[in-house]
């Protein structure tokens, strides 16, 4: 694993956001892997800021993202496609039939064939992931194992508590997603994992002690032939 400590988010989300533009300019048909929650942000801010400035276009990128709540709408303002419409896809040139995401409402075995299916047509180019104060990737919480491919989650009490600042209160936040798999994430070709904060020095460490386990599901990243780590200062507090 390539590890780049950096100052602060700032700087994690600037590093990282030039290295989906390398990948786009050498690949405008990229299959790019998004990922939700506050880590990413400043990488999509960034991201969207090189597409104003000309310097990249989305229009022939494919986009897959991670997971989903069960029982938000897609309208719903906590749900992820929600996010990823407010944070990143409305403000860029993506065509929106190009948008690959899971579903979390009606019938869910439905929902996990189809997405299934739409992950199992491409190869994706570029993961970006985070990575939740338990190990968790995606929402692969502690235990699930690494042949996992999409499937429903049952959130962990730490997830759950960890989210709950987006809601008003923890009765707000599901208690199920749908997720891809460890093994659909595995199948990336790059993998792009951020982590800032202090609550993120833990997991940060756990994922780069080696000590490969179910338990700690970012713990098989580093059996991945290409993964960059980029972490700020109190993440990466512990690496030299
Ligand atoms: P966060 O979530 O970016 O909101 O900390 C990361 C994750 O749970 O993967």
């Amino acid at each position: 694993m390539k590890v780049i400590k950096c100052n602060n988010y700032d700087e994690m989300s600037e590093i990282s956001a030039n290295l989906i533009v390398e990948d786009l300019e050498a690949n405008p048909q990229l299959v790019l892997g998004c990922a939700t929650g506050s880590t990413p942000i400043g990488t999509y801010k960034n991201l969207i800021k090189a597409y104003e400035n000309k310097l990249v276009s989305f229009k022939d990128v494919t986009t897959f993202n991670l997971d989903e709540y069960v029982g938000l709408e897609t309208t719903h303002e906590q749900s992820y496609r929600f996010f990823m419409e407010d944070n990143f896809f409305n403000h860029i040139d993506l065509n929106k039939e190009n948008i690959n995401f899971p579903l979390g409402s009606g019938n869910l075995d439905e929902c996990i064939k189809k997405y299934q299916g739409e992950l199992d047509k491409k190869v994706i180019d570029v993961q970006i992931l985070g990575i939740g104060s338990n190990g968790h990737i995606a929402f692969n919480e502690p235990g699930t194992s690494f042949d996992s491919h999409v499937h429903t989650v049952k959130l962990d009490t730490q997830t759950r508590e960890d989210n709950k600042r987006f809601f008003n209160n923890l009765d707000e936040v599901p208690e199920f997603a749908i997720s891809m798999g460890i093994k659909d994430i595995m199948a990336a070709k790059k993998i792009i994992i951020l982590a800032n904060g202090k609550n993120k020095k833990y997991a940060v460490n756990e994922m780069l002690s080696g000590l490969k386990t179910e338990e700690f599901p970012a713990s098989i990243l580093m059996d991945h032939p290409d993964v960059t780590l980029i972490v700020d200062s109190e993440a990466g507090e512990d690496i030299e």
